[in-house]
């Protein structure tokens, strides 16, 4: 006999299906003749042989795991990938976590505590909102990029432990945070400003060191927060900032501390990788190249492309079945690009997200336009 708790899980998944809201994870396709606009690769390093052959030089031991870092550290290379991000982002000191999601949690944890107001972006990545779930601080969510709602609900706690928190680029809006203003802010009211780069570093910046830099806020910033998952298409995540920070989350933080490390096949792809882009300066400027040649024609087209300033670019479609029919089509078209839906997204808000990358032809950049123009009219019609 079922339990009541399967019996709930079985209702909840049925609930999902009638609302086109149940998830599962694709068969895996090799992408032969596909143009992948579902891809957080955005510099095409998956499959670049340089970085391979760079990566595989550096492997002096075997590929296994040994123990978590405070027990046994096994390879030299954490120290060296640590210096090779420090010196990218211009920080006292980088500290290396096993994915984004473990930096973001564990940094967020570990810094705050229950005094402590943390201030969270409404479209904030949810491994902010876990971090600040688990740290048991007060999470005050401000209205998506907006500074004077950030204005209005920091001046209300003038006593506090203040910690400001946002992505740098939005992952399913591909829009930027007013950085510049919102660092103003935390100078003003004492507050810590923390970052997260995820998808932005590699791309933006120079040689790919992140908006931070790009928008000259190195010294405003205290925390920048990034994976090598994303543009470097490696896996891991890390923090970067002052030597105080850094000592401090490797005493308290609980996903660094309480976790087996990477082993050093990874270490070595993500040094591989943080090399090549930081010898490889303009592949960032030419992919945001092309993708704002690529934005202006779809709307042009009538197509709701939000606040995208960027590669990341949603095709809101509103409802989720609109979404998948889009989705749908695109892969009868041979482009490969997912329907995003609640809870990713507010509910109303369901997309097609589109990631550009770089390794994009003109001749499939044509087929993208041609796509798309035949999709317009019934993509764009009131629902
Ligand atoms: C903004 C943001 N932060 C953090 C993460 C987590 O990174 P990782 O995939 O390395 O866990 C993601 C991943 O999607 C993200 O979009």
């Amino acid at each position: 006999m079922k339990t009541s708790i399967e019996l709930r899980l079985e209702k909840d998944l049925h609930d999902l299906t009638e609302n086109s809201l149940y998830r599962s994870i694709p068969e895996f396709k090799h992408n032969c003749g596909m143009i992948d606009c579902a891809t957080n690769s955005y510099l095409n390093l998956d499959t670049n042989h340089q970085i391979e052959k760079a990566a595989n030089s550096m492997i002096s031991t075997t590929s296994g795991n040994l123990a978590s870092r405070l027990i046994r550290s096994g390879s030299p290379l954490f120290s060296e990938l640590e210096c090779e991000i420090a010196e990218w982002k211009g920080t006292e000191s980088a500290l290396l976590f096993n994915s984004g999601y473990a930096a973001n949690t564990g940094i967020i944890q570990a810094l705050a505590r229950r005094s402590t107001v943390v201030f969270s972006d409404r479209l904030n990545h949810a491994s902010i909102v876990d971090g600040i779930v688990l740290s048991g601080a007060k999470m005050v969510r401000y209205d998506h990029n907006n500074i004077y709602d950030l204005e209005s609900k920091i001046n209300d706690f003038p006593d506090s432990e203040k910690i400001i928190i946002t992505d740098a680029l939005f992952s399913m809006d591909g829009d930027i945070a007013d950085l510049v203003r919102i660092a103003r802010i935390a100078d003003q009211t004492g507050s810590l400003l923390m970052v997260d780069e995820a998808h932005s570093s590699g791309v933006y910046g120079h040689a790919g060191n992140g908006l931070v830099h790009e928008m000259q806020l190195s010294d405003s910033v205290d925390i920048i927060v990034g994976t090598l998952s994303k543009a470097l298409s490696g896996v891991g995540g890390y923090f970067a900032g002052s030597r105080l920070i850094r000592n401090y989350l490797i005493n308290k933080s609980r996903s660094f501390i309480y976790s087996t490390a990477l082993p050093e096949s990874c270490l070595a792809r993500n040094l591989a990788a943080v090399r090549y882009i930081r010898h490889h300066p303009r592949l960032g400027s030419e992919l945001i190249e092309m993708a704002h040649e690529f934005r202006a024609s779809l709307t042009e087209m009538g197509y709701n492309i939000g606040a995208s300033v960027s590669y990341i670019i949603p095709i809101i479609t509103g409802s989720a079945e609109k979404a998948i029919a889009l989705s749908d089509y695109l892969a009868k078209q041979n482009i490969i690009a997912p329907a995003i839906r609640t809870p990713t997204v507010p509910v109303g808000q369901s997309r097609v997200r589109l990631s550009l990358h770089h390794g994009i032809t003109r001749d499939e950049l044509a087929h993208l336009q041609t796509t798309f123009e035949g999709a317009s009219l019934w993509v764009n019609a009131d629902s």
